[in-house]
């Protein structure tokens, strides 16, 4: 039988980081998968992560089963974290996954299930495993226009005369904040146009939110996510709490399916319910307790905010200090984008081969579609990464 078995194709963001703990090099740099690191290189478990956990170690008296979606309690945080009051708790199903990615896998399912026929959206480019886990489910997939390689901005005029050909019931996949590549968002207005195409044709937005709280602060990476939710008839959030609470081994997660129409709201939860118990049973619990435990407390949830804006000031640090590096070396303003993108990535728009070069000639990783994560830098490899990034003619 495993004979049949056919090698598949490796995730480039996975591979890149193997090939990152193969290199013998002492001055490498890792600028690959997107971890949030520190100016000494590590990735730190948050304070009020370790003062959660400590409580819970004296507090939890048993690991027996919680819920099929969960603690409803994480479900709440969460949903007042993400959506705030932009939609009424009672149009809300959700539930508890393993991680953004089991969010994003159950929402797709759960999509094939409602409509066999839908098609789904993705930004061109995006995050690799949307296409690689909407083409294992035999979803039919979509690119529509999103990065303008030119201004390394969004083709914003593409993207919406792409999205004009959606039909009724196919789903566009939006990042909420952060774009993943490319770093290159929209801004209000330009949220409403799409919100407004979408109604205008019949298609269903779902959103991945990944990274609020690295962009432009905790409220305002929310704010496109509550226009969508609020301002749609139905769609579908999928979250993650790796990055802004750094739990990433903890697979921490949220999907929600929202209606304006409140009697949907039953099948909607008992639907991921259903979804959940096929496919893993109950989800983790041990990430998605402290995270709640945070939440509901202030004096934890004070310090969380205040380590997590420290975290997104420090990016913003080093982009600006990137972007004003390769100022100094170019004498142009070309690079100036990179102080204006948001969250961990930028796409900086080197080709391949000179990814490579930089990889080969000067130790530093990153993907090859020249994404490069901000966090692995500090105030000794921004100068270096500036001169490789000339030296190889970006
Ligand atoms: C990334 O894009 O690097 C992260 O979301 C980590 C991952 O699982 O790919």
């Amino acid at each position: 039988m495993f004979a049949n078995l056919k090698a598949q194709p490796a995730d480039k963001i996975l591979a890149l980081m193997a090939a990152f703990r193969e290199d013998p090099r002492s001055d490498k740099i890792d600028l690959g998968v997107g971890v949030y690191k520190d100016a000494t290189g590590n990735t730190p478990v948050m304070r009020a992560i370790k003062a959660a956990e400590h409580q819970l170690w004296e507090q939890q008296t048993t690991k027996a089963y919680v819920g099929l979606v969960g603690d409803p309690a994480y479900g709440d945080a969460m949903i007042k974290l993400i959506l705030g009051d932009a939609v009424a708790r009672e149009n809300i199903g959700a539930a508890a996954t393993p991680g953004g990615t089991g969010a994003v896998r159950q929402a797709f399912e759960m999509i094939r299930m409602a409509n066999p026929d839908a098609r789904v959206f993705v930004s061109n480019p995006t995050w690799p495993n949307h296409t690689s886990i909407l083409k294992y489910l035999g979803i039919e997939t979509i690119a529509y226009r999103y990065f303008d390689d030119e201004t390394r901005g969004v083709d914003f005029d593409g993207m919406i005369a792409d999205l004009k050909t959606a039909r009724k019931g196919d789903v566009v996949l939006l990042h909420g904040c952060c774009h993943n590549p490319t770093g290159a968002n929209l801004n209000p207005v330009e949220w409403q146009a799409v919100i407004d195409v979408l109604n205008e044709v019949g298609a269903i937005p779902m959103i991945d939110i990944a990274y609020q709280g690295f962009g432009d602060g905790l409220e305002a990476d929310a704010v496109a996510v509550r226009m969508v939710a609020a301002g749609v008839p139905e769609c579908l959030v999928a979250a993650s709490c790796s990055k802004n609470f750094g739990i990433y081994r903890e697979r921490t997660g949220l999907l929600m399916a929202i209606s304006q129409d409140a009697s949907q709201r039953a099948l909607n939860q008992s639907t991921l319910a259903f979804l959940n118990r096929q496919n893993y049973s109950f989800p983790p619990d041990h990430g998605a307790r402290l995270v709640t435990m945070i939440l509901n407390d202030d004096a934890l949830r004070a310090d969380w905010a205040s380590e997590l804006e420290y975290v997104r000031l420090s990016m913003l640090g080093l982009r600006q200090s990137l972007a004003s590096e390769l100022q100094r070396l170019t004498g142009s303003d070309r690079f100036a984008f990179l102080a204006q993108h948001r969250g961990m990535f930028s796409r900086l728009g080197a080709s391949p081969e000179q990814v490579e070069r930089m990889r080969a000639e000067h130790g530093i990783y990153m993907i090859g579609d020249s994404r490069l994560n901000i966090a692995g830098l500090n105030a000794t490899t921004v100068p270096i990464l500036a001169q490789a990034i000339v030296d190889v003619g970006v």
